[in-house]
C-alpha cells in the first residue's frame, strides 16, 4: 500500500512531518506493509497535511490530520480507505479539485516530485523529446502561437519575448528562471519547485533550445529552503540521466542549469535587480532599455522568466499550441494557476482557464470568508494589486478586464479581507511596504512611500483630511509615471483602490485632543 504524505512547505508548517512519522511508527507497530511517499501539495491548503492512501478505487483523501489521528486512522482501516470522519472520499471528486482544468500543475501532488520514472509516466519529458526534434524557430513559433504570456505579472507574450533573444547574436545566451516569488499570497512558484521539480527543468530546457541558450539559472528566494533543496536534487538527477549537459537527450543540444538563492529582498524579483544580485551585486534596478532579452546576466541576451511561463511551456509542446490556446478568453490563454489566500474558507491553489468572475473565485471556489464575515475587499495581485469590492465581483480574471478597472491580475494571488478591514490602514501599509523594500534608486519611489506613509497617518489623525487626500492622490500620480520599475510605479494601485472604492474608510472623525 502506498501512502501519500505532502512534503510541500504548506503542508510542513501544519505538521506533515511529525504526521509522517507518526504513520511509519504505526506501520512498524503493526507490522502492515506499506510505504509512505512524499509528494507535493494538492494545493487545498485547509486540508493539509492531506493524506492520501492509494486504494483500489483510487486515490483517498484524509485531511487535516494530526500525528494524534493516525492511530485512528488505521482502526479505521484507512490502507484499505476505510470510512473516518476525516475522510473526503476520492481526492480527484473533492469539489475543489474535481472543478479544475490542470495543465501545469498536472503532476504536482500526485507524483514523487524526485521520482523520474513517476514523471515519464504522467507524461513529462514529451514535450522536450518534441522540441529536440524540431527547429528553434518552430518552438518560438509553437509558444507564441499558444497565446502563452509571462505569468510573472506583466503578462508580455513568451513566445515575443524568446524571439528577441532567438534573434540576438551573442556568443553565449542565458536563460533565468525568476523564482523570486515575492507577492504576498503566492505560492504557486513554491509549490511547483516543491512537487514537480522537472516541469521547470524541462521547461527551461526547451527555452535554452529554442533561444540558443546553453546555460540556465533559476533564482529562488531564500526564504524558499524546501523549494531550493528539492530544485537542487532535481538539477543533480536531471544532469545525471542526461536531461541536462552536453547532449540534452542525446540530440545536437547543449544546456545546463544551476540553482542560486537570493538573500531576501523584494526589488530582486524585479529582473533586472535580480540580475544584478545574480551577478553578486547589489540588488538595485538597471534602467531599461536596454532589455535582459538583449543585454541581460553578465550584458548578454537573456530569457527572464517566471517559475510559472516556463513551467507552461512542456505542456504547450506535447499538446500543441492550439490545445493550450483553446482555453481562457481574449487575450487571456490557457490557464492560470489562482492563489487564494487571506480571510477565506478554502484557501489554496486553483488552475482553472481565465474567464472565471472574481465573485465566483472568491464566494463560490474560496467559499467566502473563514470568519463568516461579510466580503469587503479582495486584493488582487499582490501588495501592489488593486483591492476590488464586492460590486466589482463581476470582473473576469483577464489581463485586460482587470486593466480597465484599474487594476492587475499580477502573480495570481487573491487576498480576501472581511468588514472588520481598515482600507486606510491597508493604504498606509502600500506605502509602507514600498518604504521598507525601496531599493532607493529613484525619487519618486525611495522619497514618495516615505511621504506617502506620513499623509495617511495625518488623514487618520484627522489633520486637513481633505487637503491630504489630495496630496495623497497626487503622490500617487509622480509615483505612477515617474518611478523607474513596478514597486513604485505599482504602489498607487493599492491606495488609490482603497482611497476610491472605500472613501467612508478615510473620513475617520477627528481626534479630540484631551485636555491637559
Ligand atoms: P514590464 O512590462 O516592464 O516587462 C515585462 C517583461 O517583458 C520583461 O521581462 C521585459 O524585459 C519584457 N519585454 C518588454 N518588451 C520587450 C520586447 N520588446 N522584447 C522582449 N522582451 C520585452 O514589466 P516588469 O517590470 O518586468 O514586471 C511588472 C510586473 O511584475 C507587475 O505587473 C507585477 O504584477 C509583477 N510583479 C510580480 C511579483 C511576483 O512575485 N511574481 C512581484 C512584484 C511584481
Ligand atoms: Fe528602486 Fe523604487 Fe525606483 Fe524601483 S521604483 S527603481 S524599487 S527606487
Amino acid at each position: 500500500v502506498t501512502i501519500f504524505v505532502p512534503r510541500d512547505a504548506a503542508a510542513l508548517a501544519v505538521g506533515a512531518d511529525k504526521v509522517a512519522a507518526a504513520i511509519e511508527k504505526e506501520i512498524a507497530a503493526r507490522g502492515v506493509d506499506a510505504r509512505i511517499v512524499r509528494n507535493g501539495s494538492r494545493g487545498m491548503l485547509w486540508l493539509e497535511p492531506l493524506v492520501e492512501v492509494r486504494a483500489d478505487h483510487g486515490r483517498i483523501a484524509y485531511g487535516p490530520v494530526r500525528p494524534s489521528d493516525v492511530a485512528s486512522l488505521f482502526d479505521a482501516g484507512f490502507l484499505e480507505g476505510g470510512a473516518h470522519p476525516l475522510c473526503h472520499g476520492q481526492t480527484h471528486d473533492i469539489p475543489f479539485y474535481a472543478s479544475q482544468t490542470r495543465l501545469t500543475f498536472s503532476r504536482c501532488g500526485v507524483t514523487d516530485p524526485l521520482s523520474l520514472d513517476d514523471y515519464r509516466q504522467y507524461r513529462g519529458l514529451t514535450g522536450l523529446e518534441k522540441a529536440i526534434s524540431m527547429a528553434p524557430a518552430e518552438i518560438v513559433k509553437e509558444v507564441t502561437d499558444s497565446g502563452l504570456r509571462g505569468r510573472g505579472g506583466a503578462g508580455f507574450p513568451t513566445g515575443i519575448k524568446w524571439k528577441t533573444v532567438m534573434d540576438a547574436a551573442g556568443p553565449q545566451k542565458y536563460i533565468v528562471c525568476n523564482a523570486d516569488e515575492g507577492d504576498s499570497a503566492t505560492f504557486a512558484d513554491r509549490m511547483i519547485m516543491e512537487g514537480d521539480p522537472f516541469v521547470l527543468i524541462e521547461g527551461m530546457a526547451i527555452a535554452g533550445i529554442a533561444t540558443g541558450a546553453t546555460k540556465g539559472y533559476v533564482y529562488i528566494r531564500s526564504e524558499y529552503p524546501h523549494a531550493i533543496a528539492v530544485m537542487d536534487e532535481a538539477v543533480r538527477i536531471a544532469r545525471q540521466e542526461k536531461i541536462l549537459g552536453a547532449s540534452v537527450l542525446g540530440s545536437a543540444y547543449a544546456f545546463d542549469m544551476e540553482v542560486r538563492s537570493g538573500a531576501g529582498a523584494y526589488v530582486c524579483g524585479e529582473e533586472t535587480s535580480l540580475l544584478n544580485s545574480l551577478e553578486g551585486r547589489r540588488g538595485i534596478v538597471r534602467a531599461k532599455p536596454p532589455l535582459p532579452a538583449l543585454q541581460g546576466f553578465l550584458g548578454r541576451p537573456t530569457v527572464v522568466n517566471n517559475v510559472m511561463s516556463l513551467a507552461s511551456v512542456p505542456v504547450i509542446l506535447d499538446r500543441g499550441a492550439g490545445f493550450y490556446r483553446d482555453f481562457g478568453m481574449g487575450r487571456s490563454r490557457g490557464t492560470i494557476p489562482i492563489q487564494i489566500a487571506g480571510n477565506v474558507k478554502h484557501g489554496g491553489l486553483y488552475e482553472v482557464a481565465f474567464g472565471l468572475t472574481l465573485g465566483e473565485i472568491v464566494e463560490k471556489i474560496g467559499g467566502g470568508t473563514a470568519s463568516g464575515r461579510p466580503v469587503k475587499a479582495v486584493q488582487v495581485g499582490g501588495p501592489l494589486g488593486a483591492y476590488f469590492p464586492v460590486s466589482m465581483f463581476d470582473t473576469p480574471f483577464d489581463y485586460e478586464a482587470f486593466a480597465a478597472r484599474d487594476g492587475l491580475i499580477g502573480h495570481a494571488g487573491i487576498t480576501v479581507f472581511d468588514d472588520t478591514v481598515d482600507m486606510l490602514k491597508q493604504a498606509r501599509f502600500a506605502m509602507e511596504f514600498c518604504a521598507i523594500e525601496s531599493c532607493g534608486k529613484c525619487t519618486p519611489c525611495r522619497i514618495g512611500s516615505t511621504r506617502g506613509v506620513e499623509t495617511a497617518d495625518k488623514i487618520a489623525r484627522g489633520i486637513e483630511p481633505e487637503k491630504n487626500k489630495v496630496l495623497l492622490a497626487d503622490l500617487c500620480n509622480t509615483m505612477k509615471f515617474g518611478s523607474l520599475c513596478a514597486l513604485g510605479g505599482f504602489t498607487p494601485y493599492p491606495v488609490m483602490s482603497a482611497m476610491t472604492h472605500f472613501p467612508e474608510d478615510f473620513s475617520p472623525a477627528p481626534v479630540v485632543e484631551a485636555a491637559e
